[in-house]
């Protein structure tokens, strides 16, 4: 189960733009085939840029409309060529003259923002772009922003779960994110975030203190050197994820605000996309500020941020197959489930409270 009223995140900006790499020709354009929250989505552009979600099946047979071809406005189906509009209105049918009423397809609130498509999948009428969440792209002018995407085959609440407990930094991403020293790992397992809850998002404050470089960053300083880290996470339902984190020498204290030099500063804005109970796709970026970033800097942040969820992707995987093989097998709580409790009972909320508006609207 998925919330519907809520922004859901289809990809980068410039994935319904180039050409894709399915076998689709340039002439034909980007319909781009997605599955959001169990929904078959395709997503467009215009003629004119501006972008366009509609349900991916045909009223007729239930052909994908991702299949067909982009005509004008509209996508005409590749089986008996319905035409639709970008309204989701059927406009022909070639060989009859009536057109059913029925004869139309769903159509989704689709907005462009920060570089993101984002679709709403539930009533129209809801659909406020204020509850967007707030992120960096890499059209700021500011930062220096690169950005990346893989799909998972793993549940959609697993993936809320990783991303509510860095802890897992010193564990899964020993080798890349994080660090597996004694010192790390007693730093990372040791902290005590702050969480302020909202609605439907959780912030989540923490300050590593003393901690050696990310393995992956370690090149780049003096043996030795220690750090002072310093998160500050906005996770927001269904799962947009992003997070200011700034990096300073360490101050040597082990509490209270960083004081050393700050090394860099960066957004990492990412979003897990459902597409069934078994899979989501995951876009995400990295990038520093333009007055701490030196080249390569970004892209060598973003490139790990590669090699990091693939070690998320293993381990999620496994699991995923786990909980399904045995869904009521005992589990034992740790401290830090705290994040990752914190974000699944708002998510379970938000999806209590859907249910009970639905059988009220039904009653
Ligand atoms: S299935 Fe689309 S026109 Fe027949
Ligand atoms: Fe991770």
């Amino acid at each position: 189960m998925f919330p519907k009223n809520a922004w859901y995140n289809a990809g980068w900006d410039y994935m319904f733009t180039q050409s894709q790499k399915n076998g689709l020709t340039q002439s034909k354009g980007s319909l781009v085939a997605r599955k959001i929250a169990g929904e078959r989505v395709v997503v467009y552009r215009k003629p004119t840029g501006q972008i366009v979600a509609m349900e991916d099946r045909c009223p007729h047979r239930q052909a994908a409309l991702s299949l067909g071809q982009k005509e004008g406005d509209g996508i005409r189906c590749l089986y008996h060529g319905m035409r639709f509009g970008a309204d989701g209105k059927c406009n022909e049918i070639p060989g009859q003259e009536t057109i059913p009423e029925r004869a139309c397809v769903r159509v989704f609130p689709v907005v462009e923002k920060d570089n993101w498509v984002w679709v709403w999948m539930g009533d129209p009428a809801k659909a406020d772009e204020k509850l967007i969440p707030h992120a960096v792209g890499p059209g700021d002018p500011d930062w220096n922003v690169k950005t990346s995407h893989m799909s998972v085959n793993a549940s959609f609440r697993l993936e809320i779960a990783n991303l509510a407990d860095l802890t897992h930094l010193v564990w899964i991403h020993k080798e890349s994110l994080g660090a597996g020293d004694k010192v790390s790992r007693e730093r990372f397992t040791s902290i005590k975030p702050k969480f302020t809850m909202f609605p439907n998002a959780m912030r989540t404050q923490y300050v590593v203190r003393g901690a050696p470089p990310s393995v992956f960053l370690q090149h780049l300083f003096p043996e030795g050197a220690l750090f002072d880290w310093d998160f500050d996470i906005m996770h927001t339902l269904p799962c947009t994820w992003v997070l200011h984190f700034k990096i300073f020498v360490s101050d040597g204290k082990l509490e209270g605000e960083p004081t050393g030099q700050l090394v860099a500063e960066t957004w990492t804005c990412q979003a897990v996309t459902p597409r069934d109970d078994d899979s989501v796709d995951y876009y995400y970026s990295w990038g520093a500020s333009k007055s701490t970033d030196f080249p390569g800097l970004s892209q060598l942040l973003c490139d790990n941020l590669d090699d990091a969820f693939s070690e998320d992707r293993q381990a999620l995987e496994a699991q995923h197959v786990r909980m399904k093989e045995r869904p009521n097998h005992p589990m034992v709580d740790i401290i830090h489930d705290a994040g990752p409790g914190k974000m699944l009972w708002l998510l379970d909320k938000v999806l209590k409270d859907e249910a009970k508006q639905a059988a009220m609207a039904v009653a």
